[in-house]
Protein backbone atom coordinates (compact mmCIF):
# COMPACT_ATOMS: atom_id res chain seq x y z
CA UNK A 1 0.00 0.00 0.00
CA UNK A 2 1.70 3.46 -0.87
CA UNK A 3 1.53 6.31 1.83
CA UNK A 4 3.40 9.22 2.27
CA UNK A 5 3.99 8.88 6.01
CA UNK A 6 6.53 6.22 7.94
CA UNK A 7 5.06 4.27 10.39
CA UNK A 8 7.82 3.88 13.77
CA UNK A 9 7.05 1.31 17.21
CA UNK A 10 8.94 1.96 19.83
CA UNK A 11 8.87 -1.39 22.55
CA UNK A 12 10.71 -2.41 25.84
CA UNK A 13 9.43 -3.73 28.80
CA UNK A 14 7.34 -2.09 31.49
CA UNK A 15 9.65 1.13 32.75
CA UNK A 16 11.64 1.24 29.77
CA UNK A 17 10.43 4.50 29.08
CA UNK A 18 9.12 4.36 26.01
CA UNK A 19 6.47 6.48 26.70
CA UNK A 20 8.68 9.68 27.68
CA UNK A 21 10.95 9.10 24.33
CA UNK A 22 7.98 8.80 22.44
CA UNK A 23 6.73 12.20 23.44
CA UNK A 24 10.27 14.11 23.72
CA UNK A 25 10.94 12.32 19.70
CA UNK A 26 7.52 14.00 18.79
CA UNK A 27 8.04 17.32 19.92
CA UNK A 28 11.24 17.15 18.42
CA UNK A 29 10.16 16.51 14.68
CA UNK A 30 7.28 18.60 15.11
CA UNK A 31 9.93 21.50 16.01
CA UNK A 32 11.31 20.32 12.36
CA UNK A 33 8.02 20.78 10.86
CA UNK A 34 7.02 17.00 10.20
CA UNK A 35 3.42 16.01 11.17
CA UNK A 36 3.47 13.35 14.17
CA UNK A 37 0.77 11.54 14.89
CA UNK A 38 1.63 9.63 18.35
CA UNK A 39 -0.58 6.23 19.24
CA UNK A 40 0.02 3.69 21.56
CA UNK A 41 -1.47 -0.22 22.27
CA UNK A 42 -3.62 -1.33 23.85
CA UNK A 43 -5.26 1.86 21.49
CA UNK A 44 -7.79 4.30 22.82
CA UNK A 45 -10.30 2.73 20.84
CA UNK A 46 -13.63 0.47 22.31
CA UNK A 47 -11.67 -2.67 22.28
CA UNK A 48 -8.04 -1.35 23.67
CA UNK A 49 -10.30 0.31 26.27
CA UNK A 50 -11.78 -2.99 27.33
CA UNK A 51 -7.88 -4.50 27.36
CA UNK A 52 -6.90 -2.01 29.74
CA UNK A 53 -9.74 -2.52 31.83
CA UNK A 54 -8.39 -6.45 31.90
CA UNK A 55 -4.85 -5.14 32.65
CA UNK A 56 -5.72 -2.63 36.08
CA UNK A 57 -7.99 -5.59 37.03
CA UNK A 58 -10.69 -3.04 36.70
CA UNK A 59 -12.05 -5.32 34.71
CA UNK A 60 -12.27 -9.39 34.64
CA UNK A 61 -12.80 -12.46 32.41
CA UNK A 62 -14.75 -15.17 34.12
CA UNK A 63 -12.09 -17.12 33.08
CA UNK A 64 -9.27 -15.27 34.18
CA UNK A 65 -6.63 -13.70 31.53
CA UNK A 66 -5.08 -16.21 30.23
CA UNK A 67 -2.36 -15.73 27.34
CA UNK A 68 -4.09 -17.09 24.56
CA UNK A 69 -7.54 -14.65 25.37
CA UNK A 70 -5.60 -11.54 25.60
CA UNK A 71 -3.40 -12.93 23.03
CA UNK A 72 -6.69 -12.46 20.80
CA UNK A 73 -8.02 -9.26 22.11
CA UNK A 74 -5.00 -7.58 21.25
CA UNK A 75 -4.59 -8.55 18.22
CA UNK A 76 -8.45 -7.38 17.44
CA UNK A 77 -7.66 -4.22 18.89
CA UNK A 78 -4.72 -3.87 16.84
CA UNK A 79 -6.84 -4.74 13.34
CA UNK A 80 -9.25 -2.40 14.66
CA UNK A 81 -6.22 0.47 15.48
CA UNK A 82 -4.15 0.11 12.04
CA UNK A 83 -7.33 0.43 9.80
CA UNK A 84 -9.17 3.04 11.65
CA UNK A 85 -6.25 5.39 13.14
CA UNK A 86 -2.79 4.38 11.73
CA UNK A 87 -3.31 3.77 8.29
CA UNK A 88 -5.19 7.15 7.92
CA UNK A 89 -2.19 8.96 9.93
CA UNK A 90 -0.23 7.67 7.28
CA UNK A 91 -2.22 8.45 4.52
CA UNK A 92 -1.97 12.08 5.25
CA UNK A 93 1.98 11.85 5.55
CA UNK A 94 2.06 11.78 9.37
CA UNK A 95 5.22 10.05 11.05
CA UNK A 96 3.24 7.88 12.85
CA UNK A 97 4.79 6.92 16.38
CA UNK A 98 3.28 4.25 18.02
CA UNK A 99 4.07 2.72 21.52
CA UNK A 100 3.81 -0.66 21.26
CA UNK A 101 3.13 -2.97 18.80
CA UNK A 102 2.83 -6.88 17.81
CA UNK A 103 6.64 -7.48 19.27
CA UNK A 104 4.25 -6.92 22.53
CA UNK A 105 2.18 -9.40 21.67
CA UNK A 106 5.16 -11.68 20.98
CA UNK A 107 6.82 -10.87 23.60
CA UNK A 108 4.31 -10.17 26.36
CA UNK A 109 1.99 -13.09 25.89
CA UNK A 110 4.19 -15.77 25.01
CA UNK A 111 6.14 -15.77 28.07
CA UNK A 112 3.06 -15.42 30.01
CA UNK A 113 2.20 -18.58 28.29
CA UNK A 114 1.50 -21.68 29.74
CA UNK A 115 5.37 -23.23 29.79
CA UNK A 116 4.07 -26.51 28.67
CA UNK A 117 3.59 -25.15 24.92
CA UNK A 118 6.75 -25.01 22.77
CA UNK A 119 7.67 -21.55 22.40
CA UNK A 120 8.13 -21.41 18.93
CA UNK A 121 4.43 -22.94 18.78
CA UNK A 122 3.32 -20.18 20.68
CA UNK A 123 4.81 -17.62 18.49
CA UNK A 124 3.80 -19.03 15.56
CA UNK A 125 0.53 -18.96 16.54
CA UNK A 126 0.97 -14.99 17.77
CA UNK A 127 1.92 -14.48 14.42
CA UNK A 128 -0.60 -16.08 12.86
CA UNK A 129 -2.85 -13.50 14.91
CA UNK A 130 -1.24 -10.72 13.82
CA UNK A 131 -0.80 -11.78 10.17
CA UNK A 132 -2.91 -8.98 8.19
CA UNK A 133 -1.68 -5.90 10.89
CA UNK A 134 0.73 -4.18 8.52
CA UNK A 135 4.52 -4.05 9.26
CA UNK A 136 5.81 -1.01 10.62
CA UNK A 137 8.79 0.66 8.83
CA UNK A 138 11.32 0.45 11.53
CA UNK A 139 11.26 -0.59 14.86
CA UNK A 140 12.84 0.69 18.40
CA UNK A 141 13.37 -1.37 20.60
CA UNK A 142 14.31 0.33 24.56
CA UNK A 143 16.78 -2.11 26.16
CA UNK A 144 16.78 -1.36 29.57
CA UNK A 145 18.39 -3.52 32.44
CA UNK A 146 15.32 -5.09 34.07
CA UNK A 147 16.24 -3.89 37.61
CA UNK A 148 16.88 -0.35 36.23
CA UNK A 149 12.75 -0.75 34.64
CA UNK A 150 11.39 -2.23 38.38
CA UNK A 151 13.11 1.28 39.84
CA UNK A 152 11.46 3.18 37.66
CA UNK A 153 8.16 1.73 38.05
CA UNK A 154 8.16 1.59 41.41
CA UNK A 155 9.32 5.47 41.55
CA UNK A 156 6.33 6.07 39.24
CA UNK A 157 4.07 4.73 41.69
CA UNK A 158 1.11 3.70 39.75
CA UNK A 159 -0.76 0.49 40.38
CA UNK A 160 0.87 -2.34 39.11
CA UNK A 161 -0.29 -3.79 35.73
CA UNK A 162 -0.83 -7.33 35.06
CA UNK A 163 2.29 -7.91 34.08
CA UNK A 164 4.15 -5.40 36.19
CA UNK A 165 5.85 -8.63 37.73
CA UNK A 166 9.56 -8.38 38.24
CA UNK A 167 9.85 -12.14 37.64
CA UNK A 168 8.25 -12.12 34.02
CA UNK A 169 10.03 -8.42 33.28
CA UNK A 170 13.53 -10.18 33.69
CA UNK A 171 12.48 -12.61 30.93
CA UNK A 172 10.96 -10.22 28.70
CA UNK A 173 13.87 -8.33 28.93
CA UNK A 174 15.73 -11.12 27.30
CA UNK A 175 12.49 -11.39 24.85
CA UNK A 176 13.46 -8.08 23.47
CA UNK A 177 17.02 -8.61 23.48
CA UNK A 178 16.52 -10.83 20.66
CA UNK A 179 13.72 -8.79 19.20
CA UNK A 180 14.68 -9.80 15.67
CA UNK A 181 14.06 -13.61 16.00
CA UNK A 182 10.18 -12.91 17.31
CA UNK A 183 9.55 -10.31 14.06
CA UNK A 184 11.60 -12.15 11.11
CA UNK A 185 11.97 -9.64 7.68
CA UNK A 186 11.41 -5.90 10.09
CA UNK A 187 13.83 -3.67 10.92
CA UNK A 188 14.60 -3.57 14.44
CA UNK A 189 16.94 -0.51 15.90
CA UNK A 190 18.22 -1.50 19.58
CA UNK A 191 18.93 1.99 22.02
CA UNK A 192 20.22 1.45 25.47
CA UNK A 193 18.22 2.86 27.47
CA UNK A 194 19.66 2.45 30.81
CA UNK A 195 20.81 6.34 31.04
CA UNK A 196 19.11 9.62 31.27
CA UNK A 197 16.25 10.91 29.58
CA UNK A 198 18.50 13.00 27.88
CA UNK A 199 20.75 10.58 27.10
CA UNK A 200 18.33 8.22 25.40
CA UNK A 201 16.47 10.64 23.37
CA UNK A 202 19.26 11.38 21.76
CA UNK A 203 20.29 7.68 20.92
CA UNK A 204 16.88 7.45 19.51
CA UNK A 205 16.94 10.44 17.25
CA UNK A 206 20.43 9.01 16.13
CA UNK A 207 18.93 5.94 15.10
CA UNK A 208 15.89 6.74 13.83
CA UNK A 209 17.47 9.89 11.98
CA UNK A 210 18.41 7.62 8.47
CA UNK A 211 14.43 6.65 8.25
CA UNK A 212 13.04 9.92 9.13
CA UNK A 213 14.72 12.07 7.21
CA UNK A 214 14.74 9.89 3.69
CA UNK A 215 11.03 9.68 4.38
CA UNK A 216 8.99 11.98 2.37
CA UNK A 217 7.59 15.25 3.77
CA UNK A 218 11.28 15.63 5.31
CA UNK A 219 11.70 19.29 6.31
CA UNK A 220 14.60 20.42 4.59
P1 LIG B 1 1.88 0.16 28.93
O1 LIG B 1 2.15 0.29 27.48
O2 LIG B 1 3.06 0.02 29.81
O3 LIG B 1 0.95 1.34 29.30
P2 LIG B 1 0.83 2.09 30.67
O4 LIG B 1 1.79 3.21 30.51
O5 LIG B 1 -0.62 2.50 30.65
O6 LIG B 1 1.18 1.13 31.78
O7 LIG B 1 0.87 -1.02 29.28
C1 LIG B 1 0.40 -1.89 28.43
C2 LIG B 1 0.65 -3.28 28.96
O8 LIG B 1 0.10 -4.21 28.03
C3 LIG B 1 2.11 -3.61 29.09
O9 LIG B 1 2.32 -4.35 30.29
C4 LIG B 1 2.38 -4.50 27.91
C5 LIG B 1 1.07 -5.16 27.68
N1 LIG B 1 0.85 -5.59 26.27
C6 LIG B 1 0.80 -6.94 25.97
O10 LIG B 1 0.94 -7.77 26.88
N2 LIG B 1 0.58 -7.33 24.70
C7 LIG B 1 0.38 -6.45 23.68
O11 LIG B 1 0.18 -6.84 22.51
C8 LIG B 1 0.43 -5.04 24.00
C9 LIG B 1 0.22 -4.03 22.91
C10 LIG B 1 0.66 -4.66 25.31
Amino acid sequence: MSNAGIFVVVEGIDGAGTTTQIERYAAYLRERGRKVHVTREPSTGPIGTFVRDLLTSRRQLPSGPAFDLMALLFAADRLDHVRGEIEPALREGAVVLSDRYDLSSLAYQSVASDLSLPAHEIVGWIRTLNRFARRPDVTVVVDVAPETASKRRRHRGAPEDLYEVDALQNRLAKAYAHAEALVPGDRILHVHGDGDIETVASLLREALAPFIERSPNHAR
